[in-house]
């Protein structure tokens, strides 16, 4: 049986570029939560079905449990904590934020689809 190796890693998150040192395997979720302590991307299910832990990748939401942090590299990410230092269109902004606060505070009542449309 193989294991991965830690390898460092350049990523670039809420516009700021910064180095793990996690396998590539490694969900992005616990490498912003574990490895740079921004504790408002939240886990729910795990499984890529509740959006608990979405972030921005490259502009569009991703679930961040569900993505291997070496399919991330060269992207921006953005948390619920950059989205004030975003560069994205304000509407696109006011949505995904709205997306990332209901899914983070864990209320499951609001679809994704319902946020975005009210826009
Ligand atoms: S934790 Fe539920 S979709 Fe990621």
């Amino acid at each position: 049986m193989t294991s991965e190796q830690p390898v460092q890693r350049s990523l670039t998150v809420n516009g700021q570029r910064v180095e793990v040192h996690v396998e590539g395997q490694t969900a992005l979720l616990y490498v912003l939560r574990n490895h740079l302590g921004l504790k408002g991307t939240r886990f729910g299910c795990g499984l890529g079905a509740c959006g608990a832990c979405y972030v921005l990748v490259d502009g569009r939401p991703t679930y961040s449990c569900d993505t291997p942090v070496s399919t991330v590299v060269g992207t921006e990410i953005t948390t619920v904590e950059g989205l004030g230092a975003c560069d994205a269109h304000p509407v696109i902004l006011a949505a995904a934020g709205a997306v990332l606060f209901v899914r983070s505070a864990g209320d499951r009542q609001v679809r994704t689809a319902e946020v975005v449309d009210a826009g």
